[in-house]
């Protein structure tokens, strides 16, 4: 597991051929020394086309949602097992916007944790508080109980990663402060090491909420950012690559 991540969700943007001329241009510009740093999220329907695209390269790509059963009755859903066919490693879980928008609870993010160790997936699992329950003092306790009932069926001897992304900074400009950041992680870190005794030191914990190339170099100097997940800045090359090169610059 590299230790410094740098993933892009991309949300419901980029058709498979928009995906495609992404990679195309990215991969001409990225160092191959980076490429096991860098984790794709493209829609579903791009799977295929970014899995043809990543063929014999380092770069992680996974599902941002899947439904928490392997197969069968269950139109419209996404299947885990089959993003694995095309060569998905890795997949999002508890996405806000999956928690907000469509209702995905803590015992949910765990149902599809459990189906990704069971597949040999390595998650994402991500967790942070609303704006509401920063101001009710409660982020702390949040985080810590996302985390808790996600990662309860998943094998405490296999790495898993973590994303904190504060909802009030997701797509809106608003970036958590260093303090506000190194706060949260120190706080993750700490309930890692108590869940997962043995591997909760180096479960990568990355940070997620408008980040962009102008404030990477400020937050990857929290010592507990070990990456990020990026939305918006994502979408084009270049602001992509300027994340990345900031990250991995910095002698990681
Ligand atoms: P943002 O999104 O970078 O556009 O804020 C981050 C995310 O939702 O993962």
């Amino acid at each position: 597991m590299p230790n410094k991540i740098i993933a892009a969700n991309w949300k419901l943007n980029k058709t498979p051929n928009e995906a495609k001329g992404f990679l195309d241009e990215f991969l001409k510009a990225l160092e191959t020394r980076f490429e096991k740093n860098v984790f794709i999220f493209p829609t579903t329907l791009a799977l295929h086309e970014v899995s043809r695209c990543l063929k014999g390269r380092d770069i992680l790509f996974g599902p941002q949602n899947f439904s928490e059963v392997r197969e069968g009755a269950f139109t419209g859903e996404t299947s885990l097992l089959h993003a694995k066919v095309l060569g998905a490693k890795t997949a999002l879980v508890g996405h806000s916007e999956r928690r907000i928008l469509f209702g995905e609870t803590d015992e949910l993010a765990a149902k599809k944790i459990r189906l990704a160790s069971e597949l040999g997936i390595e998650p994402i699992l991500c967790v942070g508080e609303t704006l509401k329950e920063r101001e009710g003092k409660k982020t702390l306790e949040v985080i810590a109980r996302q985390l808790a009932v996600g990662l309860k069926d998943w094998p405490k001897d296999k790495n898993v990663i973590i994303a904190y992304e504060p909802v009030w900074a997701i797509g809106t400009g608003v970036v958590a402060s260093v303090q506000q950041i190194d706060e949260a992680h120190k706080a993750l870190r700490n309930e890692l090491i108590k869940i997962m005794p043995k591997l909760g030191h180096e479960v990568p914990i990355l940070y997620g909420g408008s980040v962009k190339p102008d404030n990477a170099n400020e937050l990857i100097s929290c010592p507990e950012v070990n990456g990020f997940l990026v939305g918006g800045a994502s979408l084009k090359v270049n602001d992509f690559l300027g994340i990345i090169k900031t990250v991995l610059q910095k002698g990681s």
